[in-house]
């Protein structure tokens, strides 16, 4: 067993942010299934946005992030999200992040859907993520900040008081440890692999929340899922994203009959909120014609974006031709474990950061290239938090070492396609009732329970599981909203519904009963 003063559970922005932030402070463990460079952040193209501009201001990038977010957000936490946001972007720029600069030298700043200005930061054109990434980790001193990598977490212990005080991990041959920590914090990502068409890095199905929910934690918002418009589609399937900066660079969307789809549809075309356009390419598709990004009036575009060219000549599509094949897929989930300003949960000693948590700041839509931004902020703001006052609060966390209990090994009666196909086909673009019961059924069927000591032989079953749980949440919440809002879209309730209690927020919690 290994003892550390807080363990972070993921390895993305919001985790690395956090680590520095601590750093010279306490002894912090990060743990990761996988290895530290995969994962989503490291994938993210189109940028970082902040209000950083000539022309820009604090309060018009709050008005695009509650108006992308159809208002179902706090005003306050998003005034923060951009003033504490707009403070970290540009210390990064003094750290010497490398950002995209124009010949005079001034920050290139792109354009992308639902925002007023240019104010889209970018590093090596299309590789943002993984530059900001880069230099996050260089920061690190590996003396105070422990990796493990390979090692999946599958339970969050906690003590007869009901306060965190460390994880259970299986390794990569399924040999169970323990670490201690009396500060557990989930920083995992979302949940693009419960989907077959996604953005995201195929591992990325929602282990945090899957753990938070067992753990006894608040989620919400599960409903509030975004399509990403434009995945390039090749062979019958997606293959990765294309950023919306392609369409702030001035692609626009063409059918097989040559006809702009976007037109008449919104009047911000190709740039309105991503959910008006994934709807749309996704009705053009399912009357059987062929949707395309036409890039021929960018110039240099190799050159403007270096890692979408790499991406489609892997999948053998010509750049030169000057269109590229695209279909929307499962790409950021606006829900998740309920926070507070700091990050932390319902239950003593758990936190969530990121993409996994819902601390409300993206409303029912996220604004396009908010995410990191997120990752940033919520990764400062806990740290400040676990450096101050936090730090008292689980100063000397019992834990029962001597009394690690071990669950009743299940196994997993289906395989990840079915679920995934059932997501994709009845919780995914639109939605209607028959589907969302028809696949919440399906979910109630297996024989799985919501057990508080969890054991499977391998690793694959506890994702299957994770992932059944979380799919479980996300068909629940979305046939429980009978309305449409942002990211949810029924096509039984096609409108908003503001007189009822839908304008509130869905919360799920596990209980003895299910
Ligand atoms: C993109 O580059 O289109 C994705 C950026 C984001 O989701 O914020």
């Amino acid at each position: 067993m290994e003892k550390a003063d807080i363990i972070i559970v993921g390895s993305g922005i919001a985790a690395l942010q956090l680590a520095r932030r601590l750093q010279d402070h306490y002894y912090v463990m990060i743990i990761t299934k996988d290895e530290i460079e995969s994962g989503n952040s490291y994938l993210a193209q189109g940028g970082i946005a902040a209000p950083v501009g000539q022309k820009d201001s604090l309060n018009a990038h709050m008005k695009d992030t509650l108006e992308a977010g159809c208002y179902h957000q706090p005003e306050d936490s998003v005034k923060e999200l951009i003033t504490d946001g707009k403070r970290i972007v540009e210390s990064l720029v003094h750290e010497g992040v490398p950002f995209d600069r124009k010949e005079d030298g001034s920050l290139s700043l792109g354009m992308e859907g639902a925002h007023s200005e240019h104010r889209i930061l970018h590093s090596g054109g299309d590789q943002t993520g993984k530059y900001i990434m880069n230099h996050l980790l260089k920061s690190l001193s590996r003396e105070k900040v422990r990796f493990v990598e390979r090692e999946m977490v599958y339970e969050i212990v906690k003590n007869d008081r009901g306060h965190c005080c460390g994880v259970k991990t299986k390794d990569k041959d399924d040999a169970i440890r323990f670490y201690y920590a009396p500060h557990i914090v989930l920083a995992t990502g979302g949940i693009g692999g419960l989907y077959p068409s996604t953005s995201n890095h195929p591992s990325v199905t929602g282990d945090g929340m899957a753990l938070a929910f067992l753990a006894g934690a608040r989620l919400s918002d599960m409903e509030f899922i975004q399509f990403h418009p434009t995945l390039l589609w090749s062979e019958g399937k997606t293959c990765g994203l294309i950023s919306e900066a392609v369409r702030g660079e001035g692609a626009i969307l063409l059918n097989d009959e040559g006809k702009r789809i976007m037109e008449g549809i919104d009047p911000l075309l190709e740039l309105a909120p991503r959910h008006i356009v994934a709807e749309c390419i996704y009705k053009e598709r399912r009357k059987g014609r062929n949707v395309y990004l036409d890039i021929s009036r960018i110039e240099d575009f190799q050159g403007k974006f270096p890692s979408i060219t790499s991406l489609c000549l892997k999948h053998h599509i010509s750049i030169g031709e000057g269109r590229i094949p695209v279909s929307p897929g499962c790409h950021f989930i606006m829900g998740g474990i309920v926070t507070d300003r700091a990050g932390r949960t319902n239950i003593p000693g758990l936190y969530a950061i990121g993409e996994v948590a819902c601390s409300g700041i993206h409303g029912a839509n996220r604004l396009a290239s908010n995410s990191l931004l997120e990752g940033l902020v919520y990764g400062e703001r806990l740290g400040e938090y676990l450096k101050g006052s936090g730090a008292l609060s689980s100063a000397h966390v019992h834990c029962p070492l001597d009394r690690i209990e071990e669950g009743e090994p299940l196994s997993i009666p289906f395989h990840a396609h079915e679920l995934k196909e059932g997501m994709m086909n009845h919780v995914g673009i639109i939605r209607r009732e028959e589907g969302l019961s028809a696949h919440l059924k399906w979910l109630k069927e297996q024989p799985l329970t919501f057990g508080e000591h969890i054991d499977f032989n391998s690793r694959e079953e506890i994702h299957l599981y994770f992932m059944w749980i979380v799919s479980l949440l996300i068909t629940e919440s979305a046939l429980l909203r009978t309305e449409s809002r942002g990211g949810h879209i029924r096509a039984d309730f096609p409108k908003e519904d503001n007189a009822g209690w839908l304008k509130r927020k869905m919360v799920l919690q596990k209980n003895e009963g299910r």
